[in-house]
């Protein structure tokens, strides 16, 4: 069974620089024997402005939001993945707001026990990946904590894709070597989840 790749983009702009990476990284992924759905979090219907801390995910025994909306649906799609791709244009050195609202309500991928101290989660073993673009390359540090330290902490593998001099949207089609770099990371990707894990 070929192993599946989740990209969610958090650009609005439909022919700009997330797109043009993600067209790349996903055909070479493809080509590569991984099934790829890419599905944006910009059109997402919502029913909540962001994750409401409710907490309801923690009392029951499935994984998954409550609020059953687009980001509920992009949560329960995250599940069935072998690797998740947050795609985002760098908004003041971090994720789009639309990435951040799905980031947050994945906290109903994780399950809790503040009695034993411990946490269980379903993202554990999948990969988790951000592509990034932005005008200058010195967001990109601030950018990338939050998602490493969410695949550490939850036991994925954390890779990115960074490309910075990318200030206007779509102008990465233009620069020379970009796509092959897009290219190469989608064939990664598609090697790496496709290789049996460790015993
Ligand atoms: C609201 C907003 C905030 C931005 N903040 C930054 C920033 O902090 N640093 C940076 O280098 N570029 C910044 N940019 C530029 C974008 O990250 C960059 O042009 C990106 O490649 C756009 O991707 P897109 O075409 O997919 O939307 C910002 C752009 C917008 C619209």
């Amino acid at each position: 069974m070929s192993k599946s790749i989740l990209v969610i983009i958090g650009s609005p702009k439909k022919e700009g620089n997330t797109a043009a990476l993600v067209e790349w990284f996903a055909g070479a992924a493809r080509a590569g024997g991984a099934e790829v759905e890419v599905i944006n979090a910009t059109k997402l219907e919502t029913k909540v402005n962001g994750c409401q801390s409710c907490r309801a995910c923690q009392k029951r025994a499935e994984y998954g939001c409550v609020f059953n909306d687009g980001v509920k649906l992009a949560l329960d799609k995250m599940m069935g993945a072998d690797a998740i791709v947050m795609a985002t244009p760098l908004y003041f050195f971090s994720a789009s707001a639309q990435i951040k609202h799905v980031f947050d309500r994945m906290f109903s991928l994780y399950k809790w026990d503040n009695a034993t101290n411990t946490m269980k989660t379903c993202l554990k073993g999948k990969i988790f990946a951000v592509i990034a673009s932005a005008y200058e390359a010195q967001g990109f540090d601030a950018l990338e904590q939050p998602f490493k330290m969410t695949a550490e902490y939850t036991g994925m593998k954390y890779l990115s894709l960074l490309v910075p001099d990318a200030g206007v949207s779509g102008e990465v089609r233009k620069k020379p070597g970009v796509r092959e770099k897009a290219e190469a990371f989608g064939k990664r990707m598609a090697a790496i989840v496709a290789a049996p894990p460790p015993p």
